[in-house]
């Protein structure tokens, strides 16, 4: 696997290399990001991950500084998936003067995740979108596990006619459904094991509906209330369109299931399509 930081040398390096698929990543890789990297090799030629925690899509109270780095573990992994490229920029690299120049989402920023991180979905569109000017795939692939952000990246490759394929993979869990998360380490053990809880709630929630309920909102407050009263502090639980991600509207839109919701300071978010 070769490793490069700078933008020319990764630009030289992927000339000759026929289709690209790429994986963007933040590091602390774990089998939901290295499934990723598996289903890569099967949509082109050369399969290009990278790794950059990007400041732009953290809160002035988010976990950036502490966001685990695990670079040589992450490597290994990498290569024992079968990548053959790894971008991994400083960020001298890859923000050598302010990133002045941003993608603004439309409303959909706004919501959901969104409403508790403000900028988040600014900052994570802006660094996709200049990943994608560095590494210019044919192909990204990105997990359902951040529905939103997969839909944010889908609309802006479409609205700005980026000639990507976006490719989403399904969420990787633990064997109790506990989605795989960079940040599932912050937790203790207890809360790892209370952690589980998120997922339940999901699942419940998906086999009402399933069963023939339509009362999306005492759904929503049930869950939340089972959380709360676990000592979680819930965000959001939320019934919503999978094609909008908007309140159902009709009764034959198929639907999605997002929640966020904290273990002590460890904020977790899951979501299950129904
Ligand atoms: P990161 O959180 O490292 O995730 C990288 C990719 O792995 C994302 O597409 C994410 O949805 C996917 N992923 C994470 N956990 C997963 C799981 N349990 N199952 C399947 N896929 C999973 O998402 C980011 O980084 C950043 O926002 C990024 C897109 C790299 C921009 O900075």
């Amino acid at each position: 696997m070769q490793i490069h930081s700078r933008i020319t040398d990764l630009r030289a390096a992927l000339k000759t290399r026929g289709r690209i698929v790429f994986v963007p990543t933040m590091g602390n890789l774990h089998a939901g990001h290295i499934s990723l990297m598996t289903q890569a090799r099967a949509h082109g030629d050369t399969v290009v991950a990278s790794i950059f925690v990007n400041r732009l899509q953290f809160g002035p109270n988010e976990d950036f500084d502490k966001y685990p780095r695990t670079f040589e573990a992450d490597c290994e992994k990498l290569a024992a998936a079968g990548v053959d490229v790894l971008f991994a920029p400083t960020e001298a690299d890859l923000y050598p003067e302010p990133q002045e120049y941003a993608v603004e989402p439309p409303a959909i920023q706004h919501m959901l995740d969104g409403e508790f991180r403000p900028g988040h979905f600014r900052g994570v569109a802006t660094v996709v979108l200049k990943l994608f000017n560095i590494v210019q795939p044919d192909v990204a692939l990105f997990g359902k596990k951040d529905y939103q952000q997969l839909m944010v990246i889908r609309n802006m490759t479409r609205q700005l006619a980026l000639p990507i394929e976006i490719v989403g993979g399904e969420t990787v869990r633990a064997e109790d459904g506990l989605a795989l998360s960079s940040r599932n380490g912050y937790l203790s053990a207890d809360e790892r094991r209370e952690a589980v809880r998120l997922s339940v709630e999901l699942r419940r929630i998906r086999d009402a509906i399933r069963a023939g309920s339509t009362d999306f909102a005492g759904l929503e407050q049930a869950a939340v209330a089972a959380l709360d009263g676990a000592g979680w502090k819930t965000d959001y639980v939320a019934v919503r369109q999978q094609s909008d991600l908007h309140p159902p509207s009709g009764a034959s839109a198929a639907l999605v299931v997002l929640a966020a919701s904290r273990l002590g300071s460890t904020r977790l978010i899951d979501n299950i399509e129904v």
